[in-house]
């Protein structure tokens, strides 16, 4: 086992998030961390890599697991070094050992002496084990498959909006090599060719990923196991999304008749007890019965819980068909031009995707589909 939860409560203040959940991550294992928005799943994330700590039950780590955690509050994350260098962090020791070997080196030359060769011939031998040679090339190699130019590398890295960001900070993840990746909502800030990248990465990926998604389609391709968070438990089931739907019907569907049969039970034993509580010579048995009835375990309906949104837009006239205009516009910021002479119109009721490539708008992709 990689990771894993044993019988874990955690709350926030007396805001029960999960109770009794047990998880064990084992390794080259896909899984999908899956609930409706707000039941845990970041949370959970934050649990397992030991950012908070739980009132009941046991995380384990073991003592050899390294973990990847991609999360958006790395969005925060802002500095004048170059994206180069941002992903290099990921060979923090051999970074450390290019410095150590040029300063013995130079003490080296100087003194010359016994103790100061062996400190550097052991630093050698260490970043031959590391590869540690290889790293500019490996780095290199990963920002370009996902999508940097050459000359992008040296560019600093606040000068990348979000989504390229995003990936500067997954590249040295992926550099990093860990045996768990844990990636809260990855796509989020990918486009489409970069999340098809991803997916492609994540297929061959020696090590364990659990990915926390909203989208089907794309845990259908990348999960053999699904981790559901709901009404505060974790329930596992061992196959794809699609798979998850299936299964979920048919544990409902099983609750729900035990449901019934216990409630079936329970009414015929409140009828004995009820015919029978004042006879003298079955009184005794009435209360036994009445006694069992109260330690009963008692089965929960199998209500299928939906998160209750209504969005309704109301307005207070109806507006007229054409809502928005823009007439040939050009927008650049310095030589960087985002639009060209380019012409959209936004009509009563369309439902409009916006799509295009990180850091760019491309008005000519906007599109108004009918409703
Ligand atoms: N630091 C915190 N202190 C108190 N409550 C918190 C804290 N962080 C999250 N919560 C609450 O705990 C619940 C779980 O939050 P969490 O972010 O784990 O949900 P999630 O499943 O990741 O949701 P989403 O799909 O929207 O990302 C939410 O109701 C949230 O408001
Ligand atoms: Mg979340």
């Amino acid at each position: 086992m990689l990771a894993g939860l044993t019988n874990v409560l955690f709350e926030f203040g007396s805001r029960v998030i999960v109770e009794n959940a047990t998880w064990h991550i084992q390794p080259g294992e896909r899984i999908g961390l899956i609930g409706y928005n707000g039941t845990g799943k970041s949370t959970l994330l934050k649990v397992l890599v030991g950012e908070y700590q739980v009132s009941g039950g046991t995380v384990e780590r073991s003592k050899n697991t390294s973990i990847g955690y991609l999360h958006q509050d790395l969005l925060s994350f802002d500095t004048n070094d170059s994206i180069e260098q941002v992903a290099l962090g990921a060979f923090e020791r051999v970074l450390q050992l290019e410095k150590e070997l040029e300063e013995i080196g130079k003490e080296l030359e100087k003194t010359g002496d016994e103790k100061t060769l062996h400190e550097y011939t052991d630093r050698l031998h260490e970043m031959d084990t590391l590869d540690g040679y290889t790293i500019h090339h490996r780095t290199a190699e990963v920002l370009q498959g996902l999508g940097f130019a050459n000359s992008d590398l040296k560019r600093p890295y606040k000068e990348f909006s979000g989504g390229w960001r995003m990936r500067v900070l997954l590249a040295k993840m992926i550099l990093q090599q860990p045996d768990l990746l844990l990636l809260d909502e990855p796509t989020n800030h990918l486009d489409l060719p970069s999340i098809e990248w991803l997916e492609k990465y994540l297929q061959h990926y020696q090590g364990s990923v659990v990915i926390v998604s909203h989208d089907k389609f794309f845990l259908n391709r990348m999960v053999n196991k699904i981790v559901e968070v709901y009404q505060q438990q974790l329930n596992i089931y061992n196959g794809d999304f699609d798979f998850y739907e299936r299964e979920k019907a048919i544990r409902i569907d099983l609750q729900q008749k035990a449901f019934e049969n216990q409630q079936d039970y329970i009414r015929q034993q409140e009828r004995f007890i009820e015919r029978f509580k004042a006879k003298a010579s079955k009184a005794a048995q009435a209360q036994s019965i009445q006694k069992r009835l109260d330690k009963l375990d008692k089965i929960e309906e199998a209500e299928l819980e939906r998160p209750n949104i209504k969005i309704n837009f109301r307005v207070d006239r109806v507006p007229g068909k054409v809502l928005a205009e823009l007439k040939e516009i050009t927008k650049s910021f310095g030589e960087n031009t985002i639009v060209k002479d380019t012409s959209v119109e936004i009509n009563r009721g369309d439902k409009i995707a916006l799509i295009g490539a990180n850091g760019k708008v491309s008005l000519p992709y906007f599109e108004s589909l009918p409703v």
